[in-house]
């Protein structure tokens, strides 16, 4: 297995372009389930996830080209086999996304239950509401949710919470469903109005994506088209937070700042100096961040998925620092292993108080999701001496060549085998 091992101590500069949104393309792949013409997206990130749902797509009859490419195609023409196995969805919890699409456009779908993972117990259980609500029969048999439906009829679905994949999954289902359906309380995320776009773009009518109402008036076929996937607003992150953590000044090309603002505010509070374009930002870091607290929100407050890195930056910060994880219950794997870098953490319930130390010191830790991968490898580069990772596949889930990436900015980083 392999590991990375970092020197720390280097400040990093220079420039580095953000990747396609992983976040975006899993949906986006997915929707190429609602139609028998070809779908082509542009700017794909290179990562395990996006080879994962490749996978699977090609497993029912999608024919997939040029995934670890910029460019991939997809070919719903055929689909023989309507299905997601366990072997699957087990690595990848997105896999579920196959499942408002395959219902809407073949009346039928058998989709492996997600299970536990990392981060929390993450259910699906708004996902089969929503269906539910749209008129499918659902059952669970043998692990699986099989869904049944003759054509989905359109309906108001009102959430209990805002889901991110749970929004994304019934707009893609109530695309194709008779009349129209509004969903309420729906998450605002970009990424769920890059779905909408491209959804847009294929013949469907989705209004309101990326605010919490949405409507969707069904239509009954969707054609092909061609699409450009967002910037990875959490890559793009997690490389301004290395900027901060190492007192460097690096430039982050092709990203969309108005996707960043929550976490430019924390920065910028922190003590680094940010500059927008209309499709960069240059990030400036000198002497120790002061410490800030967060709470983690639905966009378009602070992400779930910074909390890790901005963690890792606050171990490091004059002062003391809340941290509060408000959307997964169990997402504070990354703090055991800060505290063998020397980190002083205390976690009560879903908090994290965060006394800032002067500096961290290297030692061996362990990966354990990738959010927590990231805030790793951030801590690793500001530590003195040699920390090594292990577990990184975590990582090649969702940051696209993150060590040529650092490397170009001067980090010292080298991927090993165990
Ligand atoms: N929830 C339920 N029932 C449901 C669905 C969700 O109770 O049917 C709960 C979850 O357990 C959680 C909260 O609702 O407590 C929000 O979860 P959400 O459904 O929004 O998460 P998700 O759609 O499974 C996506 C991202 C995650 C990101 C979250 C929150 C994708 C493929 N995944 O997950 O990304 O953390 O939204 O923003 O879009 C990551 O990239 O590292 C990652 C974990």
């Amino acid at each position: 297995m392999d590991q990375l091992v970092i020197r720390g101590g280097r400040s990093l500069r220079g420039q580095v372009r953000i990747s396609g949104s992983k976040n975006a393309a899993l949906p986006l792949m997915a929707a190429s389930l609602l139609s028998d013409a070809p779908l082509e997206l542009g700017n794909a990130p290179r990562l395990v996830d996006v080879r994962t749902i490749a996978r699977l797509l090609r497993h029912m009859g999608v024919e997939v080209t040029g995934d670890g490419t910029p460019t991939i195609r997809l070919l719903a023409k055929s689909v023989h086999r309507p299905e997601a196995p366990y072997e699957l969805v087990k690595t990848m919890r997105a896999s579920v996304l196959v499942l408002g699409p395959l219902v809407a456009r073949f009346g039928r779908a058998r989709v492996s239950l997600p299970g536990g993972c990392a981060i929390g117990p993450r259910p699906i259980n708004l996902h089969l509401m929503g269906l539910e609500r749209l008129g499918a029969t659902i059952r669970l048999n043998q692990g699986y949710v099989e869904a049944e439906a003759p054509r989905l009829k359109g309906t108001r679905i009102a959430f209990d919470l805002q889901t991110v994949t749970g929004t994304e999954n019934l707009m893609m289902a109530a695309s194709l469903a008779e009349g129209t359906t509004v969903l309420e309380n729906a998450a605002c995320e970009p990424e769920v109005e890059d779905l909408a776009r491209l959804l847009n773009s294929m013949g469907a009518k989705v209004e309101g994506a990326g605010s919490a109402t949405i409507t969707i008036h069904g239509v009954p076929a969707l054609a092909g088209t061609v699409h450009r996937i967002i910037p990875d607003r959490i890559e793009a992150g997690t490389f301004a937070v290395a900027a901060a953590i190492t007192g460097g000044e690096v430039t982050l090309t092709d990203c969309q700042p108005g996707h960043l603002e929550a976490i430019i505010a924390r920065l910028e509070e922190a003590g680094a100096r940010i500059h927008e374009g209309p499709t960069s930002i240059r990030v400036t870091a000198t002497g120790r961040p002061r410490a800030v607290s967060v709470h983690t929100q639905p966009f378009p407050g602070f992400a779930t998925d910074m909390q890790a890195q901005l963690m890792a930056l606050m171990s490091v910060a004059e002062g003391r620092s809340v941290i509060t994880e408000s959307v997964f219950e169990n997402r504070f794997m990354h703090v055991n292993e800060l505290l063998r870098l020397g980190a002083d953490i205390t976690i009560a319930g879903n908090t994290a108080v965060v006394q800032g130390v002067r500096a961290l010191l290297g030692a061996p830790v362990m990966a354990t999701d990738l959010r927590a991968s990231a805030s790793l490898v951030l801590a690793g580069l500001a530590a003195q001496g040699t920390t090594v990772i292990s577990r990184i596949y975590h990582l090649d889930r969702g940051y696209e060549a993150i060590e040529r990436k650092l490397t170009a900015l001067g980090a010292d980083i080298a991927r090993v085998k165990a």
